[in-house]
């Protein structure tokens, strides 16, 4: 076939060389529906069919100042060209950018580089076991923290009925995962205060970590109470357990310091990713010095990779870092986003549509109900389905996000480019339209 110019003619093609016709999984929105992108610049990216979209997915996250941005492109490509892009050796750029990170995360002692989140929870959590020698791990419901076997496990929130008493049933997201590597996980929701201090009381001396993102970035930007974030940083310190925030969605992003600096609560160990690169592969964890001393030679923990650290990836983190720390882009986000926010609930008022915002203006999710809420299972009652009409009907008007009101809405500095009336009518055009297929 010469190149496919339709999207049936894509899909067929792509069917034949990849599982699904993508890339990975999360890419897949059926045969008709799968975005193919041609270009991405600012806030904006076009389809193969030349379609431009105002994007509030933003690659799940990663963007924080804009596609394209030259501050970040051109640090990237003139240490390519100057110093190239990996050597398997330490270079002056590793230390760079753990100052940089430090100099907006004052609780971050020492840092070690990742790929990905994934990679980075995967070298956090072990850290954690190796330095507390105990193997429980505890998730909260509806957070996401990458793609190894043992995070792999979900509440079944979706399949679960909100009338019952009993808690939702630990599945797997899919095949392939073996069921041993549930057995050191529990589940808590979030903001639960009994089931935070039962959980300790029965298993609190065997928990190695408490993992959790307290602005749940992959459940619509639902939060922790200040008081329940308290909590469960007194009840960890009192076991022994060592608190990780993961702030791959959060981090650089919800502020300089991040979810932390949000709260003012700071963790044993923390990993970034996403908004750290503004859409580079780089990623770390880090934290406390005495903790994340446990890593090394002879009996201690092992944490490496090829392209950990490589000059692409941190070339690109210093840039980014650097302009989030020394100019008012993370403003910027913050004043677009709650800017957008308002418009929106102008736009659900006016259509006698019940609604709640959850989150910072930088990542809010938006749920449609009469209580904003509190964790995964109060999001099971929420109109689920009107958001996703919505959505869909946003999409076909060119602004791009995740069907789904577990997704939030994320900001770059870019977004302030928009043409907020235009986004008004289109919002106003879409609900009417949503409210009419539902
Ligand atoms: C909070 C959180 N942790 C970890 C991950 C995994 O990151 P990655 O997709 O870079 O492996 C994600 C991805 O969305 C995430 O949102």
């Amino acid at each position: 076939m010469t190149t496919p110019t339709t999207q049936a003619q894509r899909m067929l093609d792509a069917h034949k060389h990849m599982p699904q016709g993508v890339a990975e999984n999360y890419r897949y929105w059926g045969e008709e529906d799968t975005v193919w992108v041609d270009k991405v610049e600012g806030c904006r990216i076009t389809d193969c069919d030349g379609r431009e979209f105002v994007d509030f997915r933003l690659g799940y996250g990663p963007i924080i100042l804009g596609y394209q941005d030259r501050r970040v492109d051109s640090a990237v490509i003139e240490t390519i060209r100057t110093k190239g892009t990996i050597s398997g050796f330490s270079t002056l750029l590793d230390t760079a950018v753990v100052k940089a990170v430090k100099a907006m995360c004052p609780n971050i002692e020492k840092v070690r580089f990742a790929n990905s989140g994934t990679e980075a929870v995967m070298g956090a959590l072990r850290t954690a076991r190796g330095f507390t020698n105990r193997k429980r791990v505890v998730i909260v419901e509806g957070g996401f923290h990458g793609l190894t076997d043992e995070m792999m496990w979900k509440s079944d929130v979706e399949g679960w009925d909100p009338s019952a008493q009993s808690a939702p049933d630990i599945i797997p997201f899919g095949a392939g995962i073996p069921s041993q590597t549930q057995h050191l996980v529990d589940f808590i929701p979030l903001n639960d205060h009994a089931a935070l201090a039962s959980l300790f009381a029965a298993k609190g001396d065997d928990i190695a970590a408490v993992l959790l993102e307290p602005i749940m970035g992959n459940c619509g930007s639902i939060s922790a109470t200040p008081e329940w974030l308290s909590a469960l940083r007194d009840t960890t310190s009192r076991h022994g357990t060592m608190l990780i925030i993961d702030e791959v969605k959060t981090g650089f992003r919800v502020a300089k310091g991040g979810a932390q600096e949000h709260y003012g609560i700071h963790a044993d160990l923390t990993t970034y990713a996403k908004a750290m690169g503004n859409g580079y592969p780089v990623a770390c964890f880090g934290g406390r010095a005495d903790v994340m001393d446990v890593i090394g030679a002879d009996g201690g923990v092992v944490h490496g990779g090829t392209y950990t650290a490589n000059l692409v990836a941190l070339s690109a983190a210093k840039a980014t870092l650097d302009v989030l720390n020394e100019t008012d882009a993370l403003a910027t986000v913050d004043r677009v986003g709650a800017e957008i926010r308002d418009l929106l609930g102008r736009v659900f008022t006016a259509a006698d549509i019940a609604h709640q915002f959850a989150g910072p203006p930088s990542m809010f999710g938006i749920h449609f109900g009469d209580v904003v809420p509190s964790n995964y299972r109060d999001w099971r009652v929420t109109d689920a389905a009107l958001y996703n009409a919505f959505a869909w009907r946003l999409i076909h008007h060119g602004v791009m996000l995740e069907p789904d009101s577990r997704e939030p809405w994320f900001i770059c500095e870019a977004h302030q480019s928009v043409d907020l009336g235009w986004l008004e009518d289109v919002a106003t055009t879409a609900m009417k339209e949503a409210k009419n297929a539902v």
